[in-house]
Protein backbone atom coordinates (compact mmCIF):
# COMPACT_ATOMS: atom_id res chain seq x y z
CA UNK A 1 0.00 0.00 0.00
CA UNK A 2 1.36 3.59 -0.66
CA UNK A 3 2.41 5.30 1.97
CA UNK A 4 1.12 9.16 2.04
CA UNK A 5 2.75 12.19 2.42
CA UNK A 6 2.37 16.03 3.00
CA UNK A 7 4.41 17.15 -0.30
CA UNK A 8 3.34 20.81 0.07
CA UNK A 9 1.25 23.54 1.88
CA UNK A 10 0.25 27.02 0.91
CA UNK A 11 -1.04 30.12 2.81
CA UNK A 12 -3.54 32.65 1.18
CA UNK A 13 -3.41 35.34 3.85
CA UNK A 14 -6.17 38.44 2.79
CA UNK A 15 -4.60 41.91 2.31
CA UNK A 16 -6.34 43.90 5.00
CA UNK A 17 -5.83 43.07 8.80
CA UNK A 18 -8.02 44.60 12.05
CA UNK A 19 -5.93 45.27 14.88
CA UNK A 20 -7.50 44.65 18.77
CA UNK A 21 -7.79 48.63 19.16
CA UNK A 22 -9.62 49.14 15.86
CA UNK A 23 -12.01 47.04 16.77
CA UNK A 24 -13.15 47.94 19.85
CA UNK A 25 -13.12 51.65 18.60
CA UNK A 26 -15.41 50.10 16.40
CA UNK A 27 -17.82 48.02 18.78
CA UNK A 28 -17.83 50.54 21.36
CA UNK A 29 -18.81 52.94 19.00
CA UNK A 30 -21.82 50.55 17.95
CA UNK A 31 -22.29 50.00 21.62
CA UNK A 32 -22.78 53.78 22.44
CA UNK A 33 -25.13 54.06 19.32
CA UNK A 34 -27.09 51.17 20.60
CA UNK A 35 -27.42 52.27 24.16
CA UNK A 36 -28.34 55.69 22.95
CA UNK A 37 -30.68 54.31 20.75
CA UNK A 38 -32.30 52.49 23.42
CA UNK A 39 -32.19 54.79 26.25
CA UNK A 40 -35.29 54.90 27.67
CA UNK A 41 -35.93 51.32 27.41
CA UNK A 42 -32.53 51.08 29.23
CA UNK A 43 -33.48 53.19 32.22
CA UNK A 44 -37.20 51.47 32.60
CA UNK A 45 -34.58 48.53 33.34
CA UNK A 46 -36.16 46.61 30.04
CA UNK A 47 -32.91 46.16 28.15
CA UNK A 48 -29.58 45.62 29.32
CA UNK A 49 -26.80 48.73 27.92
CA UNK A 50 -24.19 47.27 25.94
CA UNK A 51 -21.25 47.27 28.14
CA UNK A 52 -17.84 48.14 26.13
CA UNK A 53 -15.63 46.01 25.15
CA UNK A 54 -11.39 46.27 25.72
CA UNK A 55 -8.16 45.52 23.63
CA UNK A 56 -6.54 44.15 27.12
CA UNK A 57 -9.22 41.77 27.68
CA UNK A 58 -9.11 40.30 24.13
CA UNK A 59 -5.26 40.08 24.64
CA UNK A 60 -5.30 38.63 27.98
CA UNK A 61 -8.26 36.43 27.55
CA UNK A 62 -7.02 35.01 23.59
CA UNK A 63 -3.43 35.60 22.85
CA UNK A 64 -4.88 37.30 19.94
CA UNK A 65 -3.66 40.55 18.84
CA UNK A 66 -5.25 41.39 15.42
CA UNK A 67 -6.70 39.17 12.16
CA UNK A 68 -6.55 39.44 8.71
CA UNK A 69 -10.34 39.74 6.96
CA UNK A 70 -11.47 39.32 3.32
CA UNK A 71 -13.21 43.17 4.30
CA UNK A 72 -12.13 46.05 6.93
CA UNK A 73 -14.18 48.70 5.73
CA UNK A 74 -17.97 46.90 6.95
CA UNK A 75 -16.40 45.45 10.03
CA UNK A 76 -15.84 48.32 11.21
CA UNK A 77 -18.13 50.65 10.34
CA UNK A 78 -20.24 50.90 13.74
CA UNK A 79 -23.97 51.01 11.29
CA UNK A 80 -22.90 47.97 9.79
CA UNK A 81 -20.61 45.62 11.49
CA UNK A 82 -20.45 42.22 8.62
CA UNK A 83 -18.09 42.10 5.79
CA UNK A 84 -19.33 43.89 2.67
CA UNK A 85 -18.75 41.35 0.25
CA UNK A 86 -20.02 42.03 -3.71
CA UNK A 87 -22.18 39.55 -4.91
CA UNK A 88 -20.69 37.60 -7.97
CA UNK A 89 -22.63 36.41 -11.17
CA UNK A 90 -22.48 32.96 -11.67
CA UNK A 91 -20.06 33.30 -14.73
CA UNK A 92 -17.89 34.59 -11.82
CA UNK A 93 -15.35 32.05 -9.89
CA UNK A 94 -16.97 32.33 -5.91
CA UNK A 95 -14.58 34.29 -3.46
CA UNK A 96 -14.02 31.12 -1.69
CA UNK A 97 -13.00 29.17 -5.12
CA UNK A 98 -11.30 32.39 -5.27
CA UNK A 99 -9.38 32.21 -2.17
CA UNK A 100 -8.91 28.67 -2.86
CA UNK A 101 -6.54 28.93 -6.37
CA UNK A 102 -4.32 31.19 -4.61
CA UNK A 103 -3.52 28.93 -1.39
CA UNK A 104 -3.39 25.54 -3.87
CA UNK A 105 -1.32 27.10 -6.26
CA UNK A 106 1.32 27.53 -3.30
CA UNK A 107 1.27 24.04 -2.19
CA UNK A 108 1.11 22.45 -6.17
CA UNK A 109 4.84 24.84 -6.33
CA UNK A 110 6.00 23.51 -3.38
CA UNK A 111 4.95 19.58 -3.94
CA UNK A 112 6.55 20.37 -7.37
CA UNK A 113 3.25 19.30 -9.34
CA UNK A 114 1.09 20.57 -11.87
CA UNK A 115 -2.89 21.03 -11.06
CA UNK A 116 -3.44 18.60 -13.97
CA UNK A 117 -1.30 15.81 -11.32
CA UNK A 118 -4.54 16.20 -8.91
CA UNK A 119 -7.00 13.92 -9.14
CA UNK A 120 -8.86 14.90 -5.56
CA UNK A 121 -9.70 18.06 -4.23
CA UNK A 122 -11.74 18.52 -1.22
CA UNK A 123 -12.81 21.33 -0.40
CA UNK A 124 -12.84 20.94 4.19
CA UNK A 125 -14.03 24.41 5.79
CA UNK A 126 -16.34 25.70 8.74
CA UNK A 127 -18.57 27.26 6.06
CA UNK A 128 -19.49 26.39 2.64
CA UNK A 129 -20.90 30.21 0.50
CA UNK A 130 -23.72 27.80 -1.38
CA UNK A 131 -24.87 23.87 -0.75
CA UNK A 132 -24.31 22.93 -4.37
CA UNK A 133 -22.74 23.19 -7.04
CA UNK A 134 -19.47 21.88 -4.60
CA UNK A 135 -17.05 24.75 -3.84
CA UNK A 136 -14.39 22.26 -4.29
CA UNK A 137 -15.78 21.06 -8.14
CA UNK A 138 -15.54 24.72 -8.61
CA UNK A 139 -11.94 24.72 -7.25
CA UNK A 140 -11.10 21.76 -9.35
CA UNK A 141 -12.25 23.29 -13.04
CA UNK A 142 -10.49 26.58 -11.36
CA UNK A 143 -7.32 24.92 -11.21
CA UNK A 144 -7.64 22.43 -14.19
CA UNK A 145 -7.24 19.11 -11.83
CA UNK A 146 -8.95 16.55 -12.94
CA UNK A 147 -10.49 13.49 -11.03
CA UNK A 148 -13.13 14.32 -8.58
CA UNK A 149 -14.30 16.67 -5.88
CA UNK A 150 -16.30 17.48 -3.04
CA UNK A 151 -17.08 19.71 0.36
CA UNK A 152 -16.94 18.61 3.74
CA UNK A 153 -18.03 20.44 6.94
CA UNK A 154 -16.49 19.41 10.62
CA UNK A 155 -15.85 22.94 11.79
CA UNK A 156 -12.60 23.52 13.11
CA UNK A 157 -11.91 20.10 12.53
CA UNK A 158 -11.94 19.90 8.80
CA UNK A 159 -8.93 20.05 7.41
CA UNK A 160 -7.62 17.12 9.55
CA UNK A 161 -10.24 15.41 9.02
CA UNK A 162 -9.87 16.02 4.77
CA UNK A 163 -6.26 14.99 5.24
CA UNK A 164 -7.62 11.69 6.80
CA UNK A 165 -9.48 10.79 4.09
CA UNK A 166 -7.56 12.03 1.50
CA UNK A 167 -4.42 10.29 3.07
CA UNK A 168 -6.81 7.11 3.46
CA UNK A 169 -7.46 7.40 -0.62
CA UNK A 170 -4.18 7.29 -1.25
CA UNK A 171 -3.14 4.55 0.83
CA UNK A 172 -6.18 2.71 -0.76
CA UNK A 173 -5.84 3.77 -4.62
CA UNK A 174 -9.06 5.69 -5.34
CA UNK A 175 -6.99 8.58 -5.46
CA UNK A 176 -2.96 9.45 -6.41
CA UNK A 177 -3.06 13.01 -5.57
CA UNK A 178 -4.86 15.08 -3.44
CA UNK A 179 -5.83 18.51 -2.58
CA UNK A 180 -7.10 19.37 0.78
CA UNK A 181 -7.94 23.16 1.01
CA UNK A 182 -9.89 25.17 3.41
CA UNK A 183 -11.01 28.57 2.58
CA UNK A 184 -12.02 30.46 5.79
CA UNK A 185 -14.00 33.19 5.79
CA UNK A 186 -14.94 33.59 9.40
CA UNK A 187 -16.00 37.19 9.44
CA UNK A 188 -18.86 36.28 7.51
CA UNK A 189 -20.46 33.94 10.45
CA UNK A 190 -19.01 36.10 13.37
CA UNK A 191 -21.66 38.39 15.31
CA UNK A 192 -19.03 40.97 15.07
CA UNK A 193 -21.77 43.10 17.70
CA UNK A 194 -21.46 40.87 20.16
CA UNK A 195 -18.57 41.98 22.64
CA UNK A 196 -18.07 38.14 24.25
CA UNK A 197 -16.98 36.79 20.85
CA UNK A 198 -16.26 39.42 18.68
CA UNK A 199 -12.73 39.40 18.59
CA UNK A 200 -12.27 35.62 17.93
CA UNK A 201 -11.98 34.87 14.06
CA UNK A 202 -9.87 36.40 11.68
CA UNK A 203 -10.11 35.08 7.69
CA UNK A 204 -7.54 32.91 5.69
CA UNK A 205 -7.08 30.02 2.98
CA UNK A 206 -4.56 27.25 3.47
CA UNK A 207 -4.28 24.03 1.46
CA UNK A 208 -2.33 20.98 1.60
CA UNK A 209 -1.27 18.43 -1.31
CA UNK A 210 -1.02 14.57 -0.07
CA UNK A 211 0.54 12.33 -1.95
CA UNK A 212 2.35 9.03 -2.00
CA UNK A 213 5.65 8.96 -0.76
CA UNK A 214 7.24 7.45 -2.96
CA UNK A 215 6.04 10.09 -5.22
CA UNK A 216 7.54 13.10 -3.61
CA UNK A 217 9.57 15.20 -5.44
CA UNK A 218 11.17 17.49 -2.53
CA UNK A 219 11.29 17.20 1.06
CA UNK A 220 8.18 16.32 2.61
CA UNK A 221 6.38 14.88 5.90
CA UNK A 222 5.26 11.17 5.90
CA UNK A 223 1.54 10.64 7.05
CA UNK A 224 2.23 7.73 9.81
CA UNK A 225 -1.43 8.04 11.03
CA UNK A 226 -5.03 10.08 11.31
CA UNK A 227 -7.06 9.87 14.09
CA UNK A 228 -10.67 11.76 14.18
CA UNK A 229 -13.22 11.65 16.78
CA UNK A 230 -16.18 13.66 17.46
CA UNK A 231 -18.77 13.62 20.65
CA UNK A 232 -22.02 16.36 20.13
CA UNK A 233 -21.91 19.42 22.03
CA UNK A 234 -24.28 22.34 21.62
CA UNK A 235 -21.92 24.50 23.18
CA UNK A 236 -20.33 25.71 19.60
CA UNK A 237 -23.34 26.03 17.59
CA UNK A 238 -24.77 28.06 14.35
CA UNK A 239 -28.00 26.89 13.75
CA UNK A 240 -28.41 29.04 9.95
CA UNK A 241 -29.29 26.14 7.03
CA UNK A 242 -32.11 25.77 4.77
CA UNK A 243 -34.78 25.04 6.73
CA UNK A 244 -34.52 28.83 7.78
CA UNK A 245 -37.61 30.19 5.82
CA UNK A 246 -39.92 27.30 6.93
CA UNK A 247 -39.21 28.35 10.65
CA UNK A 248 -41.59 31.29 11.96
CA UNK A 249 -39.85 34.14 11.95
CA UNK A 250 -36.97 32.17 10.45
CA UNK A 251 -35.84 34.91 8.16
CA UNK A 252 -35.18 37.76 11.35
CA UNK A 253 -32.12 38.70 12.11
CA UNK A 254 -31.29 35.78 14.69
CA UNK A 255 -28.28 36.13 17.36
CA UNK A 256 -28.06 32.34 16.75
CA UNK A 257 -28.01 32.35 13.03
CA UNK A 258 -24.42 33.47 13.46
CA UNK A 259 -21.49 31.51 15.57
CA UNK A 260 -22.40 31.11 18.99
CA UNK A 261 -20.49 29.60 22.31
CA UNK A 262 -20.32 28.99 26.09
CA UNK A 263 -16.61 29.86 25.69
CA UNK A 264 -15.87 28.51 29.36
CA UNK A 265 -17.56 25.51 28.75
CA UNK A 266 -15.76 24.84 25.56
CA UNK A 267 -12.80 25.03 27.56
CA UNK A 268 -13.38 23.05 30.52
CA UNK A 269 -14.40 20.49 28.13
CA UNK A 270 -12.02 20.20 25.25
CA UNK A 271 -9.22 20.61 26.88
CA UNK A 272 -9.23 17.02 28.47
CA UNK A 273 -10.98 15.46 25.27
CA UNK A 274 -7.74 16.73 23.01
CA UNK A 275 -5.07 15.86 25.81
CA UNK A 276 -6.34 12.60 25.98
CA UNK A 277 -6.84 12.23 21.99
CA UNK A 278 -3.32 12.91 21.97
CA UNK A 279 -2.23 10.94 24.24
CA UNK A 280 -4.01 7.82 22.93
CA UNK A 281 -2.74 8.13 19.27
CA UNK A 282 1.08 8.99 20.54
CA UNK A 283 0.59 5.81 23.06
CA UNK A 284 -0.96 3.64 19.81
CA UNK A 285 1.95 4.61 17.67
CA UNK A 286 4.67 3.87 20.38
CA UNK A 287 5.64 7.54 20.22
CA UNK A 288 6.86 9.05 23.61
CA UNK A 289 6.42 12.52 24.19
CA UNK A 290 9.96 13.61 24.58
CA UNK A 291 10.29 11.89 20.39
CA UNK A 292 7.79 14.66 19.90
CA UNK A 293 9.36 17.55 17.84
CA UNK A 294 6.68 19.70 17.20
CA UNK A 295 2.95 20.44 18.32
CA UNK A 296 1.11 22.22 15.21
CA UNK A 297 -2.22 22.97 17.33
CA UNK A 298 -5.62 24.19 16.50
CA UNK A 299 -5.05 28.28 16.82
CA UNK A 300 -8.40 29.57 18.96
CA UNK A 301 -6.75 30.47 22.40
CA UNK A 302 -3.05 30.70 23.42
CA UNK A 303 -4.16 29.90 27.07
CA UNK A 304 -5.73 26.49 25.67
CA UNK A 305 -2.42 25.70 23.42
CA UNK A 306 -0.61 25.94 26.62
CA UNK A 307 -2.16 23.77 28.89
CA UNK A 308 -2.41 21.35 25.80
CA UNK A 309 0.89 21.40 25.02
CA UNK A 310 2.03 20.76 28.57
CA UNK A 311 -0.19 18.08 28.50
CA UNK A 312 1.39 16.18 25.70
CA UNK A 313 5.04 17.31 26.34
CA UNK A 314 4.54 16.61 30.40
CA UNK A 315 6.71 20.16 30.99
CA UNK A 316 6.24 23.33 29.23
CA UNK A 317 7.24 23.35 25.74
CA UNK A 318 9.74 25.77 24.29
CA UNK A 319 7.84 27.96 22.23
CA UNK A 320 9.04 26.64 18.60
CA UNK A 321 7.80 23.21 19.39
CA UNK A 322 4.58 24.14 19.44
CA UNK A 323 4.39 27.43 17.71
CA UNK A 324 1.27 29.89 17.77
CA UNK A 325 0.29 32.03 14.94
CA UNK A 326 -3.00 33.01 16.39
CA UNK A 327 -1.66 36.25 17.80
CA UNK A 328 -1.78 37.46 13.81
CA UNK A 329 -4.30 35.42 12.53
CA UNK A 330 -7.06 35.22 15.46
CA UNK A 331 -9.49 31.84 15.01
CA UNK A 332 -9.13 30.98 11.56
CA UNK A 333 -11.48 27.69 12.13
CA UNK A 334 -9.94 24.78 10.93
CA UNK A 335 -6.91 26.35 8.74
CA UNK A 336 -4.94 27.62 11.81
CA UNK A 337 -3.35 24.41 12.55
CA UNK A 338 -2.34 24.06 9.26
CA UNK A 339 -0.77 27.46 8.54
CA UNK A 340 1.32 26.74 11.65
CA UNK A 341 2.86 24.00 10.24
CA UNK A 342 3.32 25.42 6.81
CA UNK A 343 4.98 28.57 8.26
CA UNK A 344 6.79 26.32 11.30
CA UNK A 345 7.75 23.04 10.08
CA UNK A 346 10.51 23.62 7.57
CA UNK A 347 13.45 23.22 10.36
CA UNK A 348 12.80 20.28 10.93
CA UNK A 349 15.76 17.22 10.71
CA UNK A 350 14.68 13.71 8.51
CA UNK A 351 13.34 11.25 11.31
CA UNK A 352 11.67 14.32 12.99
CA UNK A 353 8.53 13.07 14.48
CA UNK A 354 5.37 16.22 14.68
CA UNK A 355 1.82 15.56 15.32
CA UNK A 356 -0.81 18.67 13.80
CA UNK A 357 -4.05 18.45 15.70
CA UNK A 358 -7.27 20.42 15.69
CA UNK A 359 -10.36 20.64 17.63
CA UNK A 360 -13.79 22.60 17.85
CA UNK A 361 -17.60 22.59 17.26
CA UNK A 362 -19.16 19.06 17.09
CA UNK A 363 -17.29 18.21 19.40
CA UNK A 364 -14.38 17.27 16.69
CA UNK A 365 -10.81 16.39 17.31
CA UNK A 366 -8.48 15.43 14.46
CA UNK A 367 -5.10 14.70 14.73
CA UNK A 368 -2.24 13.78 12.10
CA UNK A 369 1.31 12.31 12.92
CA UNK A 370 4.23 13.25 10.77
CA UNK A 371 7.68 12.34 10.36
CA UNK A 372 9.91 14.82 8.47
CA UNK A 373 11.74 12.63 5.20
N1 LIG B 1 -14.10 43.07 26.65
C1 LIG B 1 -14.15 43.21 27.98
N2 LIG B 1 -14.72 42.30 28.80
C2 LIG B 1 -15.28 41.24 28.25
C3 LIG B 1 -15.27 41.02 26.87
C4 LIG B 1 -14.67 42.00 26.06
N3 LIG B 1 -14.62 41.87 24.73
N4 LIG B 1 -15.90 39.86 26.61
C5 LIG B 1 -16.28 39.35 27.77
N5 LIG B 1 -15.91 40.18 28.77
C6 LIG B 1 -16.17 40.01 30.21
C7 LIG B 1 -17.32 39.04 30.45
O1 LIG B 1 -18.56 39.73 30.40
C8 LIG B 1 -17.01 38.54 31.84
O2 LIG B 1 -17.41 39.49 32.79
P1 LIG B 1 -18.03 39.01 34.18
O3 LIG B 1 -16.93 38.21 34.84
O4 LIG B 1 -18.35 40.29 34.84
O5 LIG B 1 -19.22 38.17 33.83
C9 LIG B 1 -15.48 38.47 31.84
O6 LIG B 1 -15.05 39.38 30.81
C10 LIG B 1 -14.94 37.11 31.55
O7 LIG B 1 -15.61 36.58 30.41
P2 LIG B 1 -15.45 35.10 29.94
O8 LIG B 1 -16.34 34.86 28.75
O9 LIG B 1 -15.56 34.18 31.11
O10 LIG B 1 -13.94 35.15 29.40
P3 LIG B 1 -12.95 33.98 29.17
O11 LIG B 1 -11.77 34.18 30.02
O12 LIG B 1 -13.62 32.64 29.17
O13 LIG B 1 -12.47 34.23 27.66
C11 LIG B 1 -12.85 33.28 25.48
C12 LIG B 1 -13.38 34.18 26.59
C13 LIG B 1 -13.88 33.17 24.39
C14 LIG B 1 -11.57 33.89 24.93
C15 LIG B 1 -12.54 31.87 26.07
O14 LIG B 1 -13.64 31.37 26.77
C16 LIG B 1 -12.18 30.84 25.02
O15 LIG B 1 -11.23 31.00 24.28
N6 LIG B 1 -12.90 29.73 25.00
C17 LIG B 1 -12.64 28.62 24.07
C18 LIG B 1 -12.84 29.14 22.71
C19 LIG B 1 -12.72 28.14 21.65
O16 LIG B 1 -11.80 27.38 21.53
N7 LIG B 1 -13.69 28.11 20.79
C20 LIG B 1 -13.65 27.32 19.67
C21 LIG B 1 -14.32 28.10 18.62
S1 LIG B 1 -14.28 27.24 17.18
Amino acid sequence: MPQPAITGTGVFTPVETITNDELVVAFNAYAEAFNAQHADAIVAGEMAAMAPSSSQFIENASGIEQRYVMNKSGVLDPAVMHPHLPQRSNDEPGIMAEMATQACALALAQAGCEAGDIDLVICAASNHERPYPAIAIEIQQLLGAGGFAFDMNVACSSATFGIQAAADMVRAGSAKRALVVSPEICSGHLEWRDRDCHFIFGDVCTAVVIEAADQAKGAHFVIHSTRCATQFSNNIRNNNGFLRRTRPDGMEDARDMLFVQEGRKVFKEVLPLVSTHIAAHLEDEGVRAEQLKRLWLHQANKTMNDFIGRKVMGRVPEPEEQPNILQDYANTSSAGSIIAFSKYSDDLAPGDTGLICSFGAGYSVGSVLVERA
